[in-house]
């Protein structure tokens, strides 16, 4: 029989802490649910004592979720040990995370402190947490650098405080697959009473090896891996959830399995891509959306005759439907609602017939329609519900003009009309806006990016904007950038003025 391996998601607390991919409470708890349906087993929703908003989505997904663990994040400290366990109230099965880092560069450098030292943080700030939940998992920060010896001292004295889990973080994505499977296996042959806990993987990507990693700490004895869909996560991010998932279900012979429904992978991918505005690499292993194109005539010719001459994954068992449907000018509804759906997103009626009048609009500017547009005019429609949106937005510019733009803002249902000059059109736009919103808001970043390719395309703005000593972030997509840019910046707004 297959040994069951745990799926622990973290693409709510350290996928989150990507700069530009913050969620509002509403956007976690929809990812959230998401993930429950696809089966995850733990749900790390986010570190509470960070900030009022974590600790906010953490109370709210552990009321909206109904199956798997909820867990928070802590540092070995008390008070936020407090946080989570005030957060997580009102979840159902829940756990609190906490530790500290063991190597001896967070030692003399983070905490300037000593081994013996932080060894007692490690079992005080266990036992702490069991005063308040029975499922308390412990991470060893860096354990990736951290000598073996002593982190199996480390992973003893916590199991013996009370840990039911012990995490063995490769926080900076270092460790050889060899060496961090070579890590768990000491661990699992020299830490007593090991076989009360379960040991989890959590691998970063810096060397592009944590997949590899998380692998070799699952065949050498780890139970539970810490991923994020499409790999998310800080600097070059974490485990990706869905190779994880498919390299196990792949390889049988492994004899491990997990209770993740591979045929929500895909929507669930486009949806956390979508909502963080974090595009996936074309050719990313099985959600890019080159993981089942073949462009080559031997391989096409290949595939056509039998698809696993090239294909070691059907598509369908990822939700990628293979026998794509091309949306054009000419498609229907119902072709419409089938991408949509199988992008994770289902409309009622009224909505899809909003977001069809769109689609219609952008066909005819644009001759193909791929998933960014479809997800981008589904997005869209969540303007519908901001307090500020904008009505129109003319520009004036060209070579030997002043750029001028004329503006009308929708707030809470009143309408005001502005314009004004800039050194260029997209800078007469923000400052129409600005004469409007009467507020000091700095533009801190702008990016255009270009959703495909060609000059019919879509272009997407990320902004970020400071206002009383806060960062806010703004995501619009238009085939008018200088629309876009408004919008985006718009969008920010919106996330500070209630
Ligand atoms: O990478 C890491 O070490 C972490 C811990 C806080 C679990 O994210
Ligand atoms: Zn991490």
């Amino acid at each position: 029989m297959a040994d069951r391996l745990f799926i622990f998601d973290t693409t709510l607390r350290d996928g989150e802490q990507v700069p530009g991919c913050q969620l509002n409470s509403i956007e976690k708890i929809e990812v959230a649910k998401s993930l429950e349906g696809l089966g995850v087993d733990v749900i790390e929703a986010g570190f509470p004592v960070s900030s009022p908003g974590d600790f906010r989505s953490v109370v709210e997904i552990s009321k909206a979720v109904t199956w798997p663990v909820i867990c928070a994040l802590t540092r070995a400290v008390e008070k936020d040990i407090d946080a989570a366990a005030q957060a997580l109230e009102h979840a159902r099965r829940k756990r609190i995370h906490t530790g500290i880092g063991t190597s001896d560069y967070h030692i003399r450098h983070k905490f300037a402190s000593n081994r013996e030292e932080i060894l007692q943080r490690a079992v005080a700030c266990v036992k702490y947490a069991r005063r308040y939940v029975e499922d308390v998992e412990f991470y060893a920060e860096d354990a990736g650098r951290t000598d073996n010896e002593y982190l199996a001292r480390v992973i003893e004295a916590v199991i013996q405080a009370g840990a039911t889990v012990v995490n063995i973080p490769d926080t900076t994505g270092y460790c050889l697959p060899a060496q961090y499977g070579e890590k768990i296996r000491y661990l699992l042959e020299n830490v007593k009473g090991i076989h009360r806990a379960v040991i989890s993987t959590h691998c970063h990507n810096d060397l592009g090896m944590a997949t590899a990693n998380t692998v070799e700490g699952v065949m050498n004895g780890a139970r539970q891996v810490e991923v994020t869909i499409n790999g998310i996560g800080e600097r070059a991010g974490n485990t990706s959830l869905e190779e994880v998932a498919m390299i196990f279900k792949s390889h049988r012979d492994a004899g491990i399995e997990t209770n993740i429904n591979s045929q929500k992978i895909y929507g669930i991918s486009r949806m956390v891509s979508g909502l963080m505005n974090m595009p996936v690499q074309p050719n990313k292993a099985i959600v890019g959306r080159n993981a089942f194109a073949h462009s080559s005539g031997i391989h096409q010719d290949g595939v056509l005759k039998n698809r696993e001459s090239y294909e070691i994954i059907d598509p369908k068992d990822v939700g990628v439907d293979d026998s794509a449907i091309l949306l054009t000018a000419r498609s229907g509804r119902a072709a419409l609602k089938h991408r949509l759906q199988a992008l994770g997103i289902d409309l009622e009626q009224d909505k899809l017939d909003k977001v069809y009048e769109e689609f219609l609009k952008l066909a005819d500017r644009k001759k193909d329609i791929n998933d960014d547009d479809v997800m981008m005019l589904a997005g869209r429609d969540k303007t519908a519900m901001q307090r500020i949106r904008l009505e129109y937005l003319q520009v004036t510019s060209g070579v030997g003009l002043k750029p001028v733009a004329s503006i009308c803002l929708n707030i809470s249902g009143e309408r005001f009309e502005a314009a004004a000059s800039g050194n260029g059109p997209v800078d007469a736009a923000i400052r129409a806006v600005k004469s409007i919103i009467h507020r000091t808001m700095t533009i801190q970043e702008f990016l255009i990016q270009a959703i495909d390719k060609g000059s019919d395309d879509v272009g997407k703005v990320h902004m970020q904007v400071e206002y009383d000593n806060n960062t806010y972030y703004g995501f619009a997509a238009n085939t008018d950038i200088i629309a876009a840019s408004a919008e985006a910046f718009i969008d920010a707004i919106n996330k500070f003025v209630k």
